[in-house]
């Protein structure tokens, strides 16, 4: 069989290493990408040192990737040979992104138009889906907040006059998530940054940004006040650390809902509290089997293109990390040790 180079992670706990593997062939409703471009995401690191989500090893991780359509299974209509995309990964050697070639269901896949760079669009699989889920995905234990999505007939600014505050937005998750709450209409939409990223973040549609370094946490409340005297029934916590998810939960107004994107601090996970408020854990997916099954995941995946497509969506700022995949360990380790600020962090694994 072909081989291609891969960043193994040869066993559990293990160290990752470029070797090489197969090409994989894809099965019905597969296609096989050629990755140009892969974006480095914080659950690398949760996978290598907590040892979740894989059982099977040398494991190949990368959760999102950009490039072009080199083959496709039986029963795949909507994807061609050819095809740029962009597209999420699922948990099995053959299908993580940190490798030449990986294998995607097509159902989850998103044309990309020729304008579109790989290293932009691969700033968004991951954080598009991660905000679409969160907000719109219907309430249930691995749901959302169960919005009526902008793309569905009434939902386009159906939240007019209603704040939503977004903690985080110069964060990848954040940046996807102030621009879906422009496009539902959230009004204010108040999020918090590092000084120097203000800026970046009021262009994604915030119209409040708060320097966190400035007003602590424990002030935020009181700051959000003066800004609007409503009731807040979204908070979305990009950031999710304990400290980020209490002042999130303090904000939020009785029977409202938090999302949070790491292990719930607060609340009841995917039920609602005794006063009604209920904490959302993102599982930011569409190949996620629940989002499958419902169509919710193919739907969010084919939004994201006709968005492209008009120039709707803007990708965050990208970095690239030098040296392909031997660039991958040092990029993740900037992320886990919270070096990265306003920017995604890709590689070229060709
Ligand atoms: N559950 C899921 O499905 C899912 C999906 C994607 C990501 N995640 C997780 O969600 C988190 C965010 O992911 P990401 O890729 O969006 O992160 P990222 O872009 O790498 O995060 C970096 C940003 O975080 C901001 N930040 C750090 N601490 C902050 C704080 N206390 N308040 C406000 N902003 C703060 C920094 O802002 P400044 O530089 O402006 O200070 C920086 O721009 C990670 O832990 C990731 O593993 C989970």
């Amino acid at each position: 069989m072909a081989q291609q180079l891969a960043l193994l992670l040869p066993e559990k706990h293990g160290k990752y290493t470029v070797g090489s593997r197969p090409i994989p062939t894809p099965g019905p409703g597969d296609v096989l990408i050629e990755v140009h471009a892969a974006g480095l995401n914080g659950i690398d690191n949760y996978i290598r040192l907590v040892g979740a989500f894989i059982d099977t090893y040398p494991a190949v991780t990368g959760h999102e990737g950009a490039g072009v359509v080199k083959a496709v299974g039986k029963d795949v209509r909507d994807i061609a040979e050819g095809d740029r995309v962009l597209f999420e990964c699922w948990f099995s050697a053959d299908r993580g992104t940190y490798q030449q070639y990986s294998l995607a269901d097509a159902r989850g896949v998103t044309k990309i138009p020729d304008s579109l760079s790989f290293d932009d669009a691969v700033t968004l699989p991951v954080s598009f889906a991660t905000a679409a889920v969160g907000l719109y995905a219907p309430k249930s234990k691995r749901g959302g907040a169960g919005l009526t999505p902008f793309w569905e007939e009434g939902g386009q600014g159906k939240y007019t006059s209603e704040p939503i505050v977004i903690l985080g937005g110069s964060s990848c998750v954040g940046q996807l998530t102030i621009q879906l709450a422009k496009l539902s209409g959230f009004n204010p939409i108040i999020s918090t940054c590092s000084t120097h990223n203000i800026d970046y973040v009021k262009q994604a549609g915030a119209t409040h940004v708060i320097d966190y370094k400035e007003t602590s946490y424990a002030d935020l409340p009181a700051a959000i006040a003066k800004i609007t005297p409503q009731p807040c029934q979204l908070v979305y916590d990009a950031i999710s650390t304990g400290e980020t998810q209490k002042t999130g939960w303090n904000i939020l107004a009785s029977n409202g809902s938090i999302c949070v994107l790491l292990p719930p601090h607060v609340g009841k996970y995917g039920e609602e509290a005794e006063d009604g408020k209920r904490t959302v854990y993102v599982f930011g997916n569409v190949n996620d089997p629940e989002h499958q099954d419902s169509g919710f995941g193919g739907v969010v995946a084919k939004t994201l293109e006709k968005l492209l497509a008009e120039g709707t969506v803007r990708p965050t700022r990208v970095e690239v990390v030098l040296g392909g995949l031997h660039g991958i360990q040092t990029g993740l380790e900037r992320l886990m040790t919270g070096k990265v600020s306003g920017a995604k962090l890709i590689v070229h694994p060709q």
